[in-house]
């Protein structure tokens, strides 16, 4: 008897093959950008990210344009891949940092509530094999073959046989020069880098708008920034 399976989660990845030229400038850019910081705001045991430190527009300096222009190109190409119309929509990077991941720091689980589109850049990825160097975690929190809400939990743990079809999360392990998109709702999180070297990536935050001929005509689109008023400063 067949089993079809139907919604699909589509998780995009490239190896950029110029990746190994552009990979020095970035480490030192990122190392650099974190030295500037002197108030440290992660929490023990998590990974240096810049999108709590201040450091969040990497997008905007000439360090990073060679990535932004990939992250361009294929942000793009995963959208046509998905279905999406790119002469109707504006695209913006709206925020982008860096994540610097020590030995015994991890990235708490999360989505990125202010985006639509995510992505992140492997710029280093630890060698040594003395354990694994911070693997990227997505969840299934949909359980759409969950026929009994909690029927997997580890609380009820009454599935027995892990299979394709009752997977609660996807591996994603780091590969240096690898950039993956996926969208920015789908809640993820990085195991702890359980090497003794460095993992160093980038992520980045994509948001889709109306552009100036297709405002008005698409309910769910957010219009152009264009068209928006901020209100007097004076309130
Ligand atoms: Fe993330």
């Amino acid at each position: 008897m067949p089993i079809e399976t139907w919604f699909p989660l589509a998780i995009y990845y490239e190896d950029l093959p110029d990746a190994p030229e552009h990979q020095q400038s970035l480490i030192e850019a990122v190392l650099k950008l974190e030295s500037e910081v002197t108030e440290s705001r992660n929490y023990p045991g998590m990974a240096w990210t810049g999108d709590i430190h201040g450091v969040n527009q990497i997008h905007q300096q000439p360090e990073f344009a060679w990535i932004v222009e990939q992250v361009e190109h294929h942000v793009s190409g995963y959208l046509q891949d998905v279905g999406v119309d790119l002469s109707k929509v504006a695209l913006y990077i709206q925020r982008a940092w860096s994540i610097i991941s020590r030995p015994g720091e991890e990235v708490g689980a999360h989505s990125h509530n202010t985006a639509h589109i995510s992505a992140v850049y492997y710029i280093q990825v630890p060698t040594d094999e003395t354990g694994d160097p911070g693997t990227l975690v997505f969840f299934n929190d949909a359980r759409v073959n969950e026929v009994c809400p909690g029927l997997g939990s580890e609380n009820t743990d009454i599935v027995d046989a892990d299979n394709y079809l009752n997977q609660l999360y996807a591996a994603y392990p780091p590969v240096e020069g690898r950039l993956v998109i996926f969208p920015a709702k789908q809640r993820h999180a990085v195991t702890m880098n359980e090497t003794e070297e460095l993992r160093l990536s980038l992520s980045f935050d994509i948001v889709l708008t109306a552009t100036e001929t297709s405002a008005g005509a698409y309910e769910f689109l957010t219009p152009p920034l264009s068209q928006w008023k901020k209100f007097k400063a004076d309130r």
